[in-house]
């Protein structure tokens, strides 16, 4: 499986019907998460494994695929590297009331993943000169998905 870049989700998860998936992305901070470092620092490749996408796994880059493309957090650094639940036969399965797991299953046996706080904190740790402890409140509307299905934000409720 190999990562495709933020783009060619796009194609599909983009404007109204889609609640405008990829152009809240394109705002949030997770997609400036490389313009944001100083020209200095983005040479210094410790700091590019969480300011971009895929950086330590080139051999899964989708061929052709430039760093350009992955720069900042994109899609892919929360749901995995997206090749095959891209094509429109995983991705266009709808969740139904007869068979949600199976459909969920496939995706994931195709490589997506539901992201958890666990994955979050990979790159959102003490590693980060920058680092500041994550505020769980903020996610929701920074990442700003539409219908957040699992419940990785609920455990921090008060
Ligand atoms: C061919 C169009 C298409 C492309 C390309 C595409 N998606 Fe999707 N994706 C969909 C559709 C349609 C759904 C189902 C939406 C729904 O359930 O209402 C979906 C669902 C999803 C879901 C939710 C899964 C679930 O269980 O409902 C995630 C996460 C996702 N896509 C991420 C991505 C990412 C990341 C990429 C790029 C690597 C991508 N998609 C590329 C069409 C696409
Ligand atoms: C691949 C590494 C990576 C992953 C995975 C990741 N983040 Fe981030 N996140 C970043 C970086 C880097 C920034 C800083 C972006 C910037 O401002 O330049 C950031 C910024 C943020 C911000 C904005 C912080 C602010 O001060 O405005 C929030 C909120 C956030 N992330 C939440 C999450 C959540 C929730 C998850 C898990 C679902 C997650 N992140 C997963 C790297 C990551
Ligand atoms: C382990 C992953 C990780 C590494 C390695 C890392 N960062 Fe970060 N960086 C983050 C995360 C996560 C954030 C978001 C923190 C927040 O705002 O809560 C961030 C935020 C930043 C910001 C934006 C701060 C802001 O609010 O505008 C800068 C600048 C930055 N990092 C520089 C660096 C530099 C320089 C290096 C290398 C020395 C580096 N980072 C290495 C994860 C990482
Ligand atoms: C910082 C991590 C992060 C990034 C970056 C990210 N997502 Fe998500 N995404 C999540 C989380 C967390 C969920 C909720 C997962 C769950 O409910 O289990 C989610 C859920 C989704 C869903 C299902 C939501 C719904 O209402 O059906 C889709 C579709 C999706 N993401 C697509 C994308 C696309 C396309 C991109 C890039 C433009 C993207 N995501 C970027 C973390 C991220």
């Amino acid at each position: 499986m190999k990562y495709v870049g933020a783009e060619r989700c796009g194609v599909c998860h983009s404007g109204r019907e889609q609640k405008y998936i990829y152009e809240r992305w394109s705002l949030s901070p997770h997609a400036q998460a490389y313009s944001d470092l100083s020209w200095e620092e983005r040479r210094l490749v410790k700091c590019l494994g969480c300011h971009t996408t895929g950086y330590w796994e080139r051999d899964k880059w989708f061929r052709g695929l430039t760093m350009a493309e992955l720069q900042g957090v994109q899609c892919e650094a929360c749901h995995g590297p997206g090749s095959r639940y891209r094509k429109p036969d995983v991705m266009n399965l709808k969740f139904t009331e007869e068979n949600p797991l199976k459909q969920r299953n496939k995706k994931i046996a195709s490589g997506l993943k539901y992201p958890t706080l666990d994955d979050c904190k990979k790159c959102h740790n003490e590693k980060c000169p920058k680092y500041k402890p994550l505020v769980i409140e903020k996610p929701l509307i920074d990442i700003a998905h539409p219908q957040p299905r699992g419940d990785i934000f609920l455990e921090n409720e008060p």
